[in-house]
């Protein structure tokens, strides 16, 4: 739980802690970084995926019938946002292989750090699918909020988001807007900077995972 917010989780884990800190060096290169990512989200993907309904059906094991628990209803959606979200797919999907994927399309603008939509796509039917949305950072929380709209807008209702590192500013922003989602943190940093970075973060997530500058 972050301050009155129920519905954000911050990670406290030894191993996403320490995963985290390995993120931020600027010494760790585009291979690892994408690695730890990949680590990071499978981690937090568990624990966000822990409330997922099951039901009973029947298994038959080498000694007899039973019922026994499996994931009940439509498969899940992962939804990252491009492009730094992309490097958190493999991590979910290596614990939901069957999950669709949808893409938001977003850059933030460099001068007015808001959000911009380049491409939306999301599997349906959207409306019945628990929906993890993925981006390693929540900085002004601006393309969080559009990556939310556009999934409200096209009918998604069970929403949960899922970042490693995010900003107070972030956090207070998405409940603001969309304060029935569930929110999951890897961390919660300082500050943004006057570029609207976080500090102290781990700089460009998108540049650092496709080693672009
Ligand atoms: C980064 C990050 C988020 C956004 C967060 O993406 O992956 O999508 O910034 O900032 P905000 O909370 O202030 O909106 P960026 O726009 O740099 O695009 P990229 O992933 O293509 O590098
Ligand atoms: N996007 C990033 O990749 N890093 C930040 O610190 C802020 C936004």
């Amino acid at each position: 739980m972050y301050k009155e917010y129920s519905n954000v989780y911050v990670n406290s884990h030894p191993l996403v802690q320490h995963k985290i800190s390995m993120l931020r060096n600027k010494n760790t290169g585009t291979n690892e970084f994408r690695k730890l990512i990949e680590e990071i989200a499978m981690l937090m993907g568990y624990e966000a995926l822990s409330d997922l309904p099951l039901e009973d059906v029947e298994i038959e094991t080498p000694i007899e019938t039973c019922m026994t628990p499996m994931i009940a209803g439509k498969k899940l959606a992962i939804v990252p946002v491009l492009r730094a979200g992309l490097g958190m797919v493999s991590g979910i999907t290596a614990l939901t292989p069957s999950a669709k994927i949808g893409h938001i399309g977003l850059y933030r603008d460099e001068v007015t750090h808001e959000p911009h939509e380049y491409y939306c796509k999301l599997p349906s039917p959207i409306e019945q699918r628990t929906i993890v949305v993925v981006d390693p950072m929540l900085a002004t929380g601006g393309s969080a909020v559009e990556a939310v709209n556009f999934i409200k807008q096209h009918g998604g209702k069970k929403i949960k988001f899922m970042c490693v590192i995010a900003a107070p500013e972030g956090i207070e922003r998405l409940m603001k807007a969309h304060p029935d989602i569930q929110l999951y943190v890897g961390h919660v940093d300082r500050e943004l900077n006057e570029n609207a970075y976080i500090c102290p973060g781990l700089g460009d997530a998108g540049d650092r995972i496709f080693g672009t500058k």
